[in-house]
Protein backbone atom coordinates (compact mmCIF):
# COMPACT_ATOMS: atom_id res chain seq x y z
CA UNK A 1 0.00 0.00 0.00
CA UNK A 2 1.21 3.97 -0.41
CA UNK A 3 2.07 5.85 2.44
CA UNK A 4 2.73 9.44 1.73
CA UNK A 5 5.24 11.55 3.86
CA UNK A 6 4.95 15.21 3.17
CA UNK A 7 8.40 15.74 3.83
CA UNK A 8 11.29 13.99 5.36
CA UNK A 9 11.24 12.22 8.90
CA UNK A 10 14.22 9.87 10.45
CA UNK A 11 14.74 6.97 7.86
CA UNK A 12 14.62 4.60 11.35
CA UNK A 13 10.60 5.24 11.15
CA UNK A 14 10.62 5.07 7.37
CA UNK A 15 12.16 1.83 7.12
CA UNK A 16 9.58 0.07 9.63
CA UNK A 17 7.29 0.64 7.24
CA UNK A 18 9.45 -0.62 4.24
CA UNK A 19 10.33 -3.76 6.25
CA UNK A 20 6.47 -4.00 5.73
CA UNK A 21 6.26 -4.48 2.09
CA UNK A 22 4.64 -1.20 1.97
CA UNK A 23 5.73 1.62 -0.72
CA UNK A 24 6.99 5.19 1.05
CA UNK A 25 6.67 7.87 -1.34
CA UNK A 26 8.97 10.68 0.94
CA UNK A 27 8.43 14.33 -0.79
CA UNK A 28 11.17 16.69 -0.10
CA UNK A 29 11.81 19.07 2.66
CA UNK A 30 9.76 21.93 1.66
CA UNK A 31 6.30 23.18 3.04
CA UNK A 32 3.92 22.63 1.00
CA UNK A 33 0.68 24.32 -0.46
CA UNK A 34 -2.75 22.97 -0.53
CA UNK A 35 -1.93 22.53 -4.45
CA UNK A 36 0.79 20.79 -3.80
CA UNK A 37 -0.59 18.64 -1.07
CA UNK A 38 -3.36 18.20 -3.98
CA UNK A 39 -1.07 16.64 -6.43
CA UNK A 40 1.07 14.61 -4.14
CA UNK A 41 -1.30 12.34 -1.77
CA UNK A 42 -3.28 11.20 -4.94
CA UNK A 43 -3.45 7.19 -4.45
CA UNK A 44 -2.25 7.43 -0.84
CA UNK A 45 -3.47 4.91 1.65
CA UNK A 46 -1.99 6.24 4.75
CA UNK A 47 -0.72 10.40 4.49
CA UNK A 48 2.32 11.57 6.68
CA UNK A 49 1.84 15.35 7.14
CA UNK A 50 3.82 17.24 9.97
CA UNK A 51 2.68 20.48 11.48
CA UNK A 52 3.57 22.84 8.75
CA UNK A 53 1.44 20.79 6.20
CA UNK A 54 -2.59 21.90 6.26
CA UNK A 55 -4.87 18.72 6.00
CA UNK A 56 -7.87 20.19 4.32
CA UNK A 57 -11.11 18.45 3.14
CA UNK A 58 -9.48 19.28 -0.51
CA UNK A 59 -6.52 16.90 0.25
CA UNK A 60 -8.29 14.34 1.26
CA UNK A 61 -10.67 14.53 -1.02
CA UNK A 62 -7.84 14.21 -3.43
CA UNK A 63 -6.09 11.56 -1.92
CA UNK A 64 -9.14 9.06 -3.44
CA UNK A 65 -11.40 6.81 -1.67
CA UNK A 66 -8.98 3.99 -0.44
CA UNK A 67 -7.81 7.21 2.02
CA UNK A 68 -6.90 5.39 5.49
CA UNK A 69 -5.49 7.37 7.74
CA UNK A 70 -4.12 10.92 8.40
CA UNK A 71 -0.54 9.54 10.94
CA UNK A 72 0.65 12.78 11.90
CA UNK A 73 3.93 13.09 12.49
CA UNK A 74 4.09 15.36 15.74
CA UNK A 75 2.00 15.30 18.98
CA UNK A 76 -0.23 18.22 17.93
CA UNK A 77 -2.13 17.98 15.10
CA UNK A 78 -3.50 21.42 14.67
CA UNK A 79 -2.40 21.59 10.85
CA UNK A 80 -5.46 18.88 10.25
CA UNK A 81 -9.42 19.51 9.86
CA UNK A 82 -10.43 17.67 12.50
CA UNK A 83 -14.28 17.87 11.24
CA UNK A 84 -13.16 16.67 7.68
CA UNK A 85 -11.84 13.93 9.28
CA UNK A 86 -14.77 12.40 10.96
CA UNK A 87 -16.80 13.62 8.00
CA UNK A 88 -14.83 11.31 6.06
CA UNK A 89 -14.87 8.07 8.46
CA UNK A 90 -11.01 8.54 8.54
CA UNK A 91 -8.48 7.39 11.29
CA UNK A 92 -6.20 10.06 12.70
CA UNK A 93 -2.97 9.20 14.66
CA UNK A 94 -0.49 11.04 16.86
CA UNK A 95 3.34 10.32 18.22
CA UNK A 96 2.83 10.07 21.61
CA UNK A 97 3.93 13.22 24.40
CA UNK A 98 6.05 11.21 26.41
CA UNK A 99 8.49 10.98 24.02
CA UNK A 100 9.32 14.64 23.16
CA UNK A 101 7.95 15.74 26.98
CA UNK A 102 11.76 15.72 28.67
CA UNK A 103 12.81 17.72 25.23
CA UNK A 104 10.55 20.11 25.41
CA UNK A 105 11.05 20.78 29.17
CA UNK A 106 14.56 20.95 28.61
CA UNK A 107 14.01 23.88 26.04
CA UNK A 108 11.81 25.34 28.73
CA UNK A 109 14.33 25.62 31.40
CA UNK A 110 17.15 27.02 28.86
CA UNK A 111 14.81 29.24 27.71
CA UNK A 112 14.31 30.29 31.55
CA UNK A 113 17.94 30.26 31.87
CA UNK A 114 18.35 32.40 28.31
CA UNK A 115 15.72 34.96 29.10
CA UNK A 116 16.35 35.32 33.04
CA UNK A 117 20.28 35.77 32.65
CA UNK A 118 19.55 37.31 28.96
CA UNK A 119 22.50 34.99 27.72
CA UNK A 120 21.50 35.63 24.32
CA UNK A 121 22.19 39.43 24.24
CA UNK A 122 25.19 38.90 26.17
CA UNK A 123 26.62 36.65 23.73
CA UNK A 124 25.88 39.33 20.66
CA UNK A 125 27.62 42.01 23.09
CA UNK A 126 30.47 40.10 23.37
CA UNK A 127 30.44 39.36 19.56
CA UNK A 128 30.23 42.47 18.14
CA UNK A 129 33.07 43.99 20.65
CA UNK A 130 31.42 45.84 22.94
CA UNK A 131 33.04 43.88 26.08
CA UNK A 132 35.68 46.46 27.85
CA UNK A 133 36.01 45.96 31.34
CA UNK A 134 34.42 43.87 34.15
CA UNK A 135 31.15 45.74 34.97
CA UNK A 136 29.25 44.97 38.01
CA UNK A 137 25.80 46.09 36.83
CA UNK A 138 26.24 44.40 33.42
CA UNK A 139 23.08 42.45 32.28
CA UNK A 140 21.72 41.91 36.06
CA UNK A 141 18.86 39.45 35.62
CA UNK A 142 16.90 36.73 37.65
CA UNK A 143 18.25 34.23 39.94
CA UNK A 144 16.32 30.91 40.33
CA UNK A 145 17.68 29.14 43.03
CA UNK A 146 15.05 28.59 45.54
CA UNK A 147 12.17 30.79 43.95
CA UNK A 148 9.16 30.08 42.98
CA UNK A 149 7.64 29.19 39.55
CA UNK A 150 4.34 28.98 38.75
CA UNK A 151 3.67 26.44 36.02
CA UNK A 152 0.34 26.53 33.58
CA UNK A 153 -0.80 23.39 32.66
CA UNK A 154 0.97 19.91 34.50
CA UNK A 155 0.66 17.13 31.77
CA UNK A 156 3.80 15.35 30.65
CA UNK A 157 5.71 18.23 29.95
CA UNK A 158 4.82 20.77 32.64
CA UNK A 159 5.72 18.05 35.09
CA UNK A 160 8.82 17.07 33.72
CA UNK A 161 9.28 20.84 34.29
CA UNK A 162 8.20 21.18 37.28
CA UNK A 163 10.71 18.30 38.65
CA UNK A 164 13.53 20.17 37.41
CA UNK A 165 12.75 23.57 39.11
CA UNK A 166 12.20 21.90 42.56
CA UNK A 167 14.51 19.08 42.47
CA UNK A 168 17.14 20.85 40.48
CA UNK A 169 16.62 24.52 41.77
CA UNK A 170 15.04 24.11 44.92
CA UNK A 171 12.09 26.03 43.47
CA UNK A 172 8.61 26.54 45.42
CA UNK A 173 6.38 24.98 43.06
CA UNK A 174 2.54 26.44 42.08
CA UNK A 175 0.65 25.04 39.33
CA UNK A 176 -2.71 25.74 37.55
CA UNK A 177 -4.55 23.27 35.99
CA UNK A 178 -8.22 21.98 35.54
CA UNK A 179 -7.57 18.62 37.50
CA UNK A 180 -5.60 18.00 40.19
CA UNK A 181 -2.07 16.28 40.35
CA UNK A 182 -1.39 14.52 42.69
CA UNK A 183 1.68 13.41 41.84
CA UNK A 184 3.31 16.92 41.69
CA UNK A 185 1.51 17.62 45.37
CA UNK A 186 2.97 14.42 46.87
CA UNK A 187 6.45 14.37 45.43
CA UNK A 188 7.39 17.89 44.84
CA UNK A 189 4.98 19.84 47.72
CA UNK A 190 3.28 21.52 44.77
CA UNK A 191 0.15 23.90 45.61
CA UNK A 192 -2.37 24.19 42.84
CA UNK A 193 -4.06 27.72 42.99
CA UNK A 194 -6.06 29.90 40.62
CA UNK A 195 -3.93 31.49 37.81
CA UNK A 196 -4.48 34.50 39.02
CA UNK A 197 -2.75 34.03 42.05
CA UNK A 198 -0.04 31.64 40.30
CA UNK A 199 0.65 35.07 38.16
CA UNK A 200 0.79 37.59 41.31
CA UNK A 201 3.13 35.06 43.26
CA UNK A 202 5.76 33.94 40.39
CA UNK A 203 9.05 33.96 39.40
CA UNK A 204 9.12 32.11 36.49
CA UNK A 205 5.72 31.16 34.34
CA UNK A 206 6.13 28.06 32.19
CA UNK A 207 3.02 27.34 29.73
CA UNK A 208 2.63 24.07 29.32
CA UNK A 209 -1.82 23.96 28.44
CA UNK A 210 -3.34 22.71 24.50
CA UNK A 211 -4.38 24.72 22.28
CA UNK A 212 -8.40 24.69 23.08
CA UNK A 213 -10.99 27.22 22.75
CA UNK A 214 -11.11 27.63 26.20
CA UNK A 215 -6.71 28.23 26.59
CA UNK A 216 -6.90 31.08 23.48
CA UNK A 217 -5.43 33.96 24.86
CA UNK A 218 -5.09 32.08 28.27
CA UNK A 219 -2.33 35.47 28.91
CA UNK A 220 -3.58 38.22 27.73
CA UNK A 221 -2.98 42.19 29.04
CA UNK A 222 -4.76 41.68 32.16
CA UNK A 223 -2.94 38.53 33.05
CA UNK A 224 0.68 40.60 32.70
CA UNK A 225 -0.85 43.00 34.72
CA UNK A 226 -1.07 40.52 37.63
CA UNK A 227 2.73 39.54 37.13
CA UNK A 228 6.01 40.45 38.98
CA UNK A 229 8.20 42.95 37.33
CA UNK A 230 10.94 40.74 37.42
CA UNK A 231 8.73 37.50 36.12
CA UNK A 232 9.98 35.86 33.45
CA UNK A 233 7.39 33.99 30.87
CA UNK A 234 8.09 31.00 29.14
CA UNK A 235 6.27 30.12 26.21
CA UNK A 236 6.87 26.11 24.46
CA UNK A 237 3.14 25.02 24.22
CA UNK A 238 1.02 26.71 21.09
CA UNK A 239 1.45 30.39 20.04
CA UNK A 240 -2.30 31.60 20.63
CA UNK A 241 -2.15 30.43 24.60
CA UNK A 242 -0.60 33.77 24.63
CA UNK A 243 -1.93 36.94 23.26
CA UNK A 244 1.52 38.20 21.24
CA UNK A 245 0.26 41.71 20.88
CA UNK A 246 -0.24 41.88 24.79
CA UNK A 247 2.92 40.21 25.22
CA UNK A 248 5.05 42.63 23.03
CA UNK A 249 3.57 45.59 24.95
CA UNK A 250 4.13 43.97 28.17
CA UNK A 251 7.57 43.33 27.31
CA UNK A 252 8.39 46.70 26.03
CA UNK A 253 6.97 48.42 28.90
CA UNK A 254 8.62 46.34 31.97
CA UNK A 255 5.59 45.17 32.90
CA UNK A 256 7.62 41.72 33.11
CA UNK A 257 11.26 41.79 32.75
CA UNK A 258 11.62 38.80 30.34
CA UNK A 259 9.93 35.98 28.01
CA UNK A 260 11.31 33.05 25.84
CA UNK A 261 9.12 31.79 23.55
CA UNK A 262 9.00 28.59 21.26
CA UNK A 263 5.89 28.75 19.24
CA UNK A 264 4.25 31.92 17.96
CA UNK A 265 0.44 33.15 17.02
CA UNK A 266 0.81 33.21 13.23
CA UNK A 267 3.82 30.74 12.43
CA UNK A 268 6.19 30.91 11.12
CA UNK A 269 5.72 34.94 11.79
CA UNK A 270 6.60 37.04 14.57
CA UNK A 271 4.17 39.53 15.83
CA UNK A 272 5.58 43.19 14.80
CA UNK A 273 7.94 44.39 17.75
CA UNK A 274 8.96 41.29 18.94
CA UNK A 275 12.43 41.17 16.86
CA UNK A 276 13.14 44.34 18.07
CA UNK A 277 12.68 43.33 22.17
CA UNK A 278 15.79 42.96 23.89
CA UNK A 279 13.88 41.13 26.48
CA UNK A 280 12.93 38.38 24.48
CA UNK A 281 14.83 35.36 23.65
CA UNK A 282 13.19 33.43 20.65
CA UNK A 283 13.73 29.59 18.83
CA UNK A 284 11.79 28.61 16.00
CA UNK A 285 9.35 25.84 17.74
CA UNK A 286 12.42 23.49 18.56
CA UNK A 287 11.50 22.60 21.32
CA UNK A 288 11.75 18.57 21.04
CA UNK A 289 14.23 18.85 18.29
CA UNK A 290 16.77 16.29 19.73
CA UNK A 291 17.82 13.64 17.64
CA UNK A 292 16.63 11.03 20.19
CA UNK A 293 13.42 12.53 19.89
CA UNK A 294 12.85 12.95 16.45
CA UNK A 295 14.14 9.32 15.73
CA UNK A 296 11.43 8.15 18.56
CA UNK A 297 8.89 10.21 17.21
CA UNK A 298 9.20 8.48 13.78
CA UNK A 299 9.20 4.85 15.08
CA UNK A 300 6.05 5.71 16.33
CA UNK A 301 4.74 7.54 13.41
CA UNK A 302 5.60 4.42 11.73
CA UNK A 303 3.90 1.67 13.98
CA UNK A 304 0.97 4.04 13.75
CA UNK A 305 0.87 3.84 10.19
CA UNK A 306 1.71 -0.17 9.63
CA UNK A 307 -1.05 -0.49 12.57
CA UNK A 308 -3.43 1.28 10.12
CA UNK A 309 -2.64 -0.85 6.62
CA UNK A 310 -2.11 -4.00 8.60
CA UNK A 311 -6.02 -3.74 10.27
CA UNK A 312 -4.65 -4.02 13.89
CA UNK A 313 -5.26 -2.25 16.60
CA UNK A 314 -3.35 1.41 16.74
CA UNK A 315 -1.21 2.76 19.01
CA UNK A 316 -1.88 6.33 19.44
CA UNK A 317 -5.30 6.60 17.83
CA UNK A 318 -6.77 10.10 18.45
CA UNK A 319 -10.65 9.59 19.66
CA UNK A 320 -12.83 12.17 17.62
C1 LIG B 1 4.55 18.59 18.53
O1 LIG B 1 5.00 17.42 18.48
O2 LIG B 1 3.35 18.84 18.48
C2 LIG B 1 5.54 19.70 18.69
O3 LIG B 1 4.93 20.92 18.86
C3 LIG B 1 6.50 19.74 17.53
O4 LIG B 1 7.63 19.13 17.97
Amino acid sequence: MKVVVTRPIPEEGLQIIRDRGHEVVVHDDTVKSEDQLVEMVVGADVIVPLLSEKITPRVLEAAGPQLKAICQFTVGYDNVDVEAIKAKNLLLTNTPGAISAPAVSEQAIALMFAAGRHIVEADAFMRSGQYQQWDPNLFLGQGFMGKTVGIVGTGQIGSIFAQICHNGLKMRVLYSDVVRNENLERDLGATKVELEQLLKEADVVSVHVPLLPTTHHLLSTAQFEMMKPTAILINTSRGPVVDEVALVKALQDKQIAGAGVDVFENEPHMSEGMAELQNLVVTPHTSSATWATRVGMAEACARNVIAVLAGEEVPNLIKL
